[in-house]
């Protein structure tokens, strides 16, 4: 089996990276525009193989999309990444004809890959490759969710001083600093509601520092962050390839749920060998819906930015 990631800057490095060791596949390509990159970048992995006990060929491509040619699932991880100081929502000029271009390309070799959108602002990239490939709704995801739910679960083991494996938690709505919703209400550790051990004041600060947590990375380190985003795409790769049917938040269209139409955000859906299989209703409360409705109107002005490029 093939998987191919477009993009071979941090992020998609690092996302091959966790594909090959976690053996997800035979054949991995990994393409980009910038000449001799990918071959790089492939060749340094390959040597790791040895050391790290995989299987998998690495093989790099500059721009040949005919390598990537029978691919089961597709990352896309094209496009500028943010600087400190900067929104998510700002790439979008730059990013949306990347994205784009990338779609029909990989469509032109692989017509029956899932695509999984990482590259930002995220929400709006899932939404282009879904209108503008016209393919079935189930094989477009937006890995959105499963990175941000991850760093709410990080957040929440330093408060709760545990281990983040024994934790479960969600972020859903939109993948921006303002528009994300980390479900503390819904969060427990090993069954046990995290509200019990917090008070309102802990979980506020737990939900902000959780929203604001890829804005506070590339503030540290003057780029996006890699190593997160590159292992939740992995782990959404995995769950496709290993058809696990696992619950995980991911930006997926919706027609009616939620309470939203026309847009494509981040819920929680079953995961497995058809892409997204079915969003599971987790029953907001009132407070929680009208954020989802507020996040919502946020991701649609950003879709809106779409026609006007
Ligand atoms: C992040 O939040 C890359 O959007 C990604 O770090």
């Amino acid at each position: 089996m093939k998987i191919t990631v477009v993009g071979a800057g941090a992020v998609g490095a690092t996302v091959a990276d966790n594909i090959a060791r976690k053996e997800l596949c035979t054949d991995l390509v990994l393409l980009d525009i910038k000449e001799g990159l990918t071959e790089g970048k492939s060749q340094d992995m390959m040597q790791t193989a040895a050391l790290l006990g995989f299987d998998a060929r690495i093989t790099g491509s500059t721009n040949d999309y005919s390598k990537t040619a029978g691919s089961k699932v597709v990352v896309i991880t094209s496009g500028i990444p943010r600087k400190p100081g900067m929104t998510r929502e700002e790439l979008i000029g730059t990013n949306a004809g990347i994205v784009k271009g990338v779609c029909e390309n990989i469509l032109k070799y692989s017509p029956d890959a899932i695509i999984v959108v990482i590259s930002n602002p995220m929400d709006t990239m899932t939404y282009l490759s879904l209108n503008s490939t016209g393919l079935p709704k189930n094989r477009i995801i937006g890995m959105g969710g499963l990175l941000d739910s991850s760093r709410f679960k990080y957040q929440l083991s330093l408060r709760l001083n545990c281990n983040p494996t024994d934790l479960n938690a969600i972020v859903v709505g939109g993948h921006g600093d303002t528009t994300m919703i980390p479900l503390i209400r819904l969060a427990t550790w090993n069954s046990v509601p995290v509200t019990k051990f917090l008070t309102a004041e802990q979980q506020q600060q737990i939900v902000n520092d959780t929203m604001v947590g890829g804005a506070t990375l590339t503030k540290l380190i003057g780029t996006s962050a890699w190593y997160a985003p590159g292992a939740a795409g992995a782990t959404l790769v995995e769950a496709i390839v290993r058809d696990e049917k696992k619950l995980i938040s991911c930006c997926v269209a919706l027609d009616g749920e939620y309470g939203q139409k026309d847009i494509c955000m981040g819920v929680p859906v079953v995961i497995g060998k058809n892409g997204w299989e079915k969003i599971v209703d987790f029953g907001l409360n009132e407070e929680e819906q009208a954020a989802f409705n507020k996040s919502a109107d946020a991701v649609r002005n950003m879709n809106n930015v779409l026609k006007t490029l």
